[in-house]
């Protein structure tokens, strides 16, 4: 079976299709940067963007996305390799605490800022509601994405 991962076809052989796509990821290809959190569906952990939408990966049979544009935490910066305007705002606005739930919330924050450029706080609790960080950087997360949107200047520069 091929997949498209980052913009690359990867052969993954002779794989069980129902295998969930986060398990191809972490431990055929190796792109461990999609973290497994509940494997249930439950903590968004392990979302990633299938044809530019934020899916649960740990829900997903490899077979479902055989022809898809799959997209990781790994192949969202840019090709120049600067990173993203998320993971910017994600360092400038010091999101994570054990980050552990902070690849799933970016590619999530991606996805909003690619269909929603100027959201409001409603747009964006609604879009990460589904995810889980038992850290509590809820109100960084929502800071850090007005501020890629350009709507808010970042934490400590001046007004
Ligand atoms: S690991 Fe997939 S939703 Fe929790
Ligand atoms: S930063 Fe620890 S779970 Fe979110």
């Amino acid at each position: 079976m091929q997949l498209n991962v980052n913009g690359k076809s990867h052969d993954i052989g002779d794989i069980d299709p129902s295998t969930p796509l986060l398990w191809v990821l972490r431990d055929t290809l190796g792109l461990v940067g999609t973290k497994y959190g509940c494997g249930v569906g439950q903590c968004s952990a392990c979302t990633v963007h299938i044809d530019g939408q934020p899916v649960q990966s740990c829900q997903l049979p490899v077979q479902s996305v055989a022809d898809a544009r799959i997209t990781t935490i790994e192949g969202i910066a840019n090709a120049d390799g600067t990173l993203h305007p998320v993971q910017q705002a994600w360092i400038d606005e010091d999101v994570p605490q054990c980050g552990y739930c902070q690849a799933g919330q970016i590619m999530s924050a991606v996805a909003l800022l690619e269909n929603t450029p100027t959201p409001s706080d409603a747009d964006i609790d609604g879009a990460m509601s589904r995810h889980l960080c038992r850290c509590g950087t809820y109100n960084r997360i929502r800071k850090a994405i007005h501020v890629a949107a350009g709507q808010v200047p970042k934490t400590g520069s001046a007004s």
